[in-house]
């Protein structure tokens, strides 16, 4: 398989992982050569619930004997996706009550920021130094990492960085600024909290000279800091909130929300000012409700932090410099990206499943199932360390 996967099948680096995938349940996916590996990634953040959650497979199978798709978003009313609208709705602070539901995260990022700016009527757009917000032309155009940027230029005009957690830089954000796009927690920068109120600052700012106030919610979002969303940690309310990977269970899907007043101008004057075809897809959408009451009806969310700390209480090894992050969304860092490749192909031997973060070389990506039970955190944890020794010896010989 892995040749044709080579052969015919668009690549996104030289070097794919490769893993002949065979089935996957509960924390596990196994091989074509039914090798089990325990999966500490969870497929970036998005399988909230583990490999085939009964309760989001059930709802799925139930939509499709009843319709798939049948009309473009936005056209008929489909039980699926409003019942998700109005759980989200409840489960939100005020304004936050209407969702727009499409059908991937760079999706999402590119109706808030059309609607940053339909809003306020101005055209700049602020993000941060070291963001992704997904690779479309937009949310490439906001993404703060040069270098993977410069062949595509010339991407939107009028988007300028300021640095995270740096206060001096609010004040680039002025009255001709439409919407400031941070992440709640920077992903791709090495899991990256907010520190000293930069988010309560940042919202201060946008109140004071009428930005919109856009946090992309794509990785912390759906339980994985011990609340629904990441924001909801840090006593703020963004204008829109964007979200994606974790929501749909595995099924693939984003959506944003804003306040009703906000989210109707993007229907009017022009009419159809965002549309789609598949987002809000009853099946996609049944996947999400199922995972979203999974959520909040279970005490998951929770467990994220005391999960958390079992995880820092395992992970301590010479080669471990820290632990970042919050809840299940954590980045073990080491001295350098040779050691942490290593780390992580030689789990992938052992069975042990972990991954890198975009921009940030040195961190090793833990972002497990919500599911994952103490047993399987301390088998990982056992074999993620097991290989740091013999790295470590092999260093030392
Ligand atoms: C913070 C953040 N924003 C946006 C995206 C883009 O989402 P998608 O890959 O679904 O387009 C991602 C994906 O990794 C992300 O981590």
């Amino acid at each position: 398989m892995n040749e044709d996967f080579i052969k015919y099948q668009a690549q996104t680096s030289p070097y794919p992982l490769g893993m002949e995938v065979s089935y996957a349940k509960g924390s596990y996916i196994y091989d074509t050569n039914d090798k089990k590996y325990l999966d500490f990634v969870a497929g970036v953040s998005a399988c909230t619930l583990g490999h085939q959650p009964a309760r989001v497979n059930q709802a799925i199978k139930d939509q499709l004997d009843k319709y798939s798709h049948v009309m473009v978003y936005g056209e008929y009313s489909q039980s699926p996706a409003v019942a998700y609208c109005k759980l989200m709705a409840s489960l939100l602070p005020a304004p936050l009550d209407k969702t727009y539901l499409v059908n991937s995260g760079t999706e999402a990022i590119e109706g808030a920021l059309k609607l940053a700016r339909r809003v306020t009527g101005r055209s700049e757009l602020i993000s941060c130094h070291n963001a992704y917000h997904g690779n479309t032309m937009g949310s490439l155009s906001v993404m703060g990492f040069e270098e993977r940027k410069q062949v595509f230029r010339p991407l939107i005009p009028d988007v300028a960085f300021i640095t995270f957690n740096n206060e001096a830089d609010l004040d680039k954000i002025t009255t001709k600024t439409a919407g400031v796009l941070l992440e709640t927690i920077q992903g791709g920068a090495g899991f990256i909290q907010p520190e000293n109120d930069f988010l309560k600052k940042v919202r201060a700012r946008c109140n004071e000279v009428g930005a919109i106030m856009i946090l992309d919610e794509i990785q912390p979002g759906f339980g994985r800091t011990g609340k629904l969303f990441g924001f909801q940690n840090y006593d703020v309310v963004p204008d829109i909130v964007v979200m994606g990977k974790g929501m749909g269970g595995g099924m693939p899907v984003g959506a944003f929300t804003a306040s009703s007043a906000m989210m109707d101008l993007l229907s009017d004057n022009p009419k159809l000012g965002h549309i789609t075809t598949f987002g809000g897809h009853p099946v996609i959408a049944s996947a999400c409700l199922a995972t979203l009451q999974e959520i909040t009806e279970t005490d998951l969310m929770q467990q994220t932090l005391e999960k958390e700390k079992l995880y820092r209480s395992l992970l301590v090894h010479p080669l471990i410099k820290e632990v970042r992050g919050k809840g299940l969304m954590l980045a073990v860092m080491t001295e350098s990206a040779a050691i942490t490749n290593e780390v992580i192909l030689k789990c992938q031997d052992k069975g042990l499943i972990l991954f890198w973060l975009l921009f940030e070389g040195c961190a090793i990506r833990i972002t497990p199932p919500l599911t994952i039970s103490n047993d399987e955190i301390k088998e990982g944890c056992a074999i993620m360390k097991e290989v740091m020794d013999e790295v470590l010896l092999s260093a030392t010989l």
